[in-house]
């Protein structure tokens, strides 16, 4: 197996809030990214994501842990030579007032120092063809705001792609497109991968494309990662109850439903994250998790390995219960435990009613 090339050792990142308010926006971070591979951060919104993506690109330092890049601290120095970060909103990312080429050209100048203007020129059309702008001609003169969305996030990856990073970090990098182009992108995503031997993080809070592009998944959960391990795994025995939960609402592309909709449909229908101000202790999914015991309110769980590559932060597995999460639905889960809890709360009336 290759070496990482970009880590995240032991990351949190801490905001501070008000007068003494701190938000806890990821902590424990641990995450090694590889050639060749696309390794896919998971959650819902404020889990985390976009802030351990921006820590990783060196935009945020971290308040404790560390970044390394091929083994060593992440420095300053040439470091966006090697990273780069590719946001949600292509429009806000390119320079609305200059033509493609402008945008392309000061990407190719600032970090190869290329003057010879043929030659910037044959870069340029290059990059757009590597992105399937084709034929580049067609493009490398146009403003932003005459491209679709799908094209300027195009340009976007050219223009990252221009400074030959060996990471792209994409933070939802398809989430504001057109339904009908979001598997062209994932597709060019999966081209740069197998071509160019990058390491790509692709963050998403829907699991369905996650399931669709990357090798690896690793699942956030109000900024802690709770569970991960190779795609394959994770999806067809989650070990957290928390990623039971996602991938039982969303869709299943066993079901037959139109592809793009099955892929991009995803429901977000999972209620509100905690607050990161003054999180649940222990486990902090316990406030919703329908497998929940006395353990897990006082204490964070530990990493349990299981084997090839998978791991989970859950108390199940420590307890020898872990069976319960294969035997049962998330649904199921949480109506047996109302319907046990209305049961104890009977009884106890019963009680009352018999009293003296
Ligand atoms: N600069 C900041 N100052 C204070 N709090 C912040 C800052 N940036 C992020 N946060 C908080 O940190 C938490 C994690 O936010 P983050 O943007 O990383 O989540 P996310 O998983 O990317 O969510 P989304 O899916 O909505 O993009 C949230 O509670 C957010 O409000
Ligand atoms: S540690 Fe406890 S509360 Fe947390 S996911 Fe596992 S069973 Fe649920
Ligand atoms: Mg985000």
């Amino acid at each position: 197996m290759s070496e990482p090339v970009l880590e995240a050792r032991d990351v949190a990142k801490h905001f501070p809030v008000g007068r003494r308010g701190v938000v806890r926006a990821v902590e424990d971070a641990t995450l090694a990214l590889l050639p060749g591979r696309i390794v896919a951060l998971v959650g819902e919104s404020g889990s985390g994501k976009t802030t351990l993506a921006r820590v990783l690109a060196r935009f945020y330092p971290p308040t404790s842990g560390e970044v390394l890049l091929h083994g060593r601290p992440a420095g300053r120095r040439g470091y966006h030579g090697d990273v780069q970060l590719i946001f949600q909103d292509p429009f806000g990312s390119l320079n609305p007032l200059h033509r493609v080429r402008y945008n392309l050209e000061r990407a190719l100048r600032l970090h190869h120092r290329t003057r010879d203007r043929a030659e910037l020129e044959r870069q340029v059309l290059e990059l757009l063809e590597r992105v399937s702008l084709s034929p580049a001609a067609d493009f490398v003169d146009k403003f932003p705001h005459e491209l679709s969305g799908g094209q300027r996030q195009r340009v976007v990856i050219a223009r990252a792609l221009a400074v030959r990073p060996k990471v792209l970090l994409g933070d939802e990098p398809i989430s504001m497109l057109d339904v009908s182009i979001r598997l062209d992108m994932l597709n060019l995503l999966a081209r740069l991968r197998d071509e160019d031997g990058l390491a790509l993080l692709y963050i998403t809070h829907d699991i369905a494309s996650a399931r669709y592009l990357c090798d690896d998944i690793v699942v956030m959960y109000a900024g802690r990662m709770i569970e991960g391990g190779p795609k394959e795994e994770v999806i067809a025995r989650p070990r957290h109850p928390y990623t039971k939960l996602l991938i039982e609402s969303s869709p299943d592309p066993g079901r037959g439903e139109d592809d793009r909709a099955v892929l991009f449909d995803g429901a977000d229908e999972l209620g509100e994250p905690p607050s990161l101000v003054s999180p649940p202790a222990g486990c902090r999914f316990h406030p919703r998790c329908p497998f929940a015991m006395p353990e897990c309110e006082p204490s964070p769980p530990p990493r349990t390995d299981l084997g090839g590559g998978h791991w989970a932060h859950c108390w199940l597995h420590q307890k020898g219960r872990a069976g319960e999460l294969e035997s049962t639905t998330h649904a199921a889960a949480l109506a047996s435990r109302a319907a046990a809890a209305a049961e104890a709360a009977g009884a106890a009336g019963a009680g009352k009613e018999e009293g003296p």
